[in-house]
């Protein structure tokens, strides 16, 4: 990505700032939750956004023991606090306990992240201890339990129907939330679904457990104060646009487009735990939390929110593979959640996301930084569609 296109999308986040954050948020209750967020709307993407690759050339094997990557082109490279540069990613190995090594690693950041801010920026640095006193899953919010009893029930595809349908029966929102999805155009709709069943049959499980996700993630969009500004809308709005396209380039990666939806729509989740921890803040010392610098927020929020998204992950019990890639989505280095297709989906469609507010993506470029082993010209022909359907 330019430099003109990383200084038009920190302009985005951060409006009359010179570089951004991300945003998110976490607590044990969802608090002040906002109105169910609606679909951003996309703005028409410019012919050039996707700059389709220009040569063959040889794939890189996956190399474990390789050196960390350079960061992406469409990344702002931002100087992290001595020592983090070593120790992120440490939990990759295949064998890992990935529960253990997640809240080691993020204590290690939490540790960094206060001696670099330390004497600046004290609301930060009580955030931060906050996020890292006691047993973090503490600080990450539970999900509504008839979510998360219906997201159990749809990982296990032995489920009899009438089990999900009971679920779905006892939560209006769930409900209304189906019956949007399964009459959307997506999933074909000819004829209108009015009963919970029929809804359930007609979107399968993945879909029906991607409907869960979404309703989960607006619940976690808080107010965490006036220093956060829109950030927690942002987030929404750029992990709701790209979960679809992850979707629509997944077949390029051999990965299930369902599978990429999900995880797409979760990957940067951590920010929205980040941000509920303010809003938690916020609500207990019953004052408006203040952030000097939005660097030093969009440094906690790019550091912390890979492993507090992982953390997450295990708190829903979504399963260990959504918590390798959402841990490690921005594969700043070689390691084992590289042996999943998806995460080269999630990579692409992460970048491809942010460029859609102007500017363009190589995607010679995006390959070589993301270690990608998908075919990008397969990938440039779906985005091209992509677009033209959703123009
Ligand atoms: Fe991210
Ligand atoms: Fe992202």
């Amino acid at each position: 990505m330019n430099f003109d296109l990383l200084q038009r999308l920190m302009g985005r986040f951060f409006p009359g700032r010179t570089r951004g954050a991300g945003a998110q948020g976490a607590g044990i209750a969802l608090a002040e939750p906002l109105p169910c967020p609606a679909a951003p709307a996309r703005p028409r993407p410019s012919g050039r956004l996707i700059r389709a690759p220009r040569r063959e050339r040889p794939r890189p094997a996956p190399q474990p023991e390789a050196p960390p990557a350079m960061s992406a082109p469409s990344r702002p490279k931002r100087p992290w606090p001595e020592g983090l540069e070593e120790s992120f990613g440490a939990y990759a190995a295949e064998d890992a306990d990935m529960g253990a090594a997640l809240r080691a690693d993020l204590g290690q950041r939490l540790e960094a992240l206060r001696k670099h801010l330390g004497g600046v920026e004290p609301d930060l640095v009580s955030l931060l201890e906050r996020l890292g006193g006691g047993e973090i899953a503490e600080t990450i919010p539970q999900i509504p339990a008839a979510a998360q009893r219906a997201l159990s029930l749809t990982l296990d595809l032995e489920t009899p129907t009438h089990e999900l349908v009971s679920v779905f029966e006892g939560d209006p929102s769930l409900t209304q939330a189906l019956l949007k999805s399964a009459n959307s155009v997506y999933y074909g709709a000819s004829e209108s679904c009015s009963s919970i069943r029929n809804g359930i049959v007609r979107l399968g499980r993945k879909a029906l457990r991607n409907v869960l996700l979404t309703q989960v993630l607006t619940g976690l969009v808080c107010r965490p104060g006036r220093a956060f500004g829109r950030m927690p809308e942002e987030v929404w709005e750029h992990l709701s646009a790209s979960a679809p396209l992850a979707r629509c380039i997944a077949p390029a990666f051999n990965a299930d487009p369902e599978e990429a939806f999900a995880i797409a729509l979760l990957h940067d989740v951590g920010k929205l735990v980040f941000f509920e921890a303010a809003a938690a803040a916020r609500r207990k010392e019953r004052r408006e939390l203040s952030v000097g610098d939005l660097e030093s927020l969009s440094l906690c929020l790019d550091v912390l929110h890979e492993p507090l998204g992982g953390l997450a992950m295990e708190r829903w019990q979504l399963g260990e593979r959504a918590v390798r890639l959402v841990a490690t989505h921005h594969r700043r280095r070689p390691g084992s959640a590289d042996r999943f297709p998806l995460g080269e989906a999630i990579f692409v469609a992460d970048r491809v996301q942010l460029a859609e507010q102007g500017g363009s993506v190589d995607l010679d470029e995006l390959w070589l930084a993301g270690r990608l082993n998908g075919s990008d010209v397969r990938a440039a022909k779906l985005l091209e569609v992509y677009y033209a359907q959703n123009d």
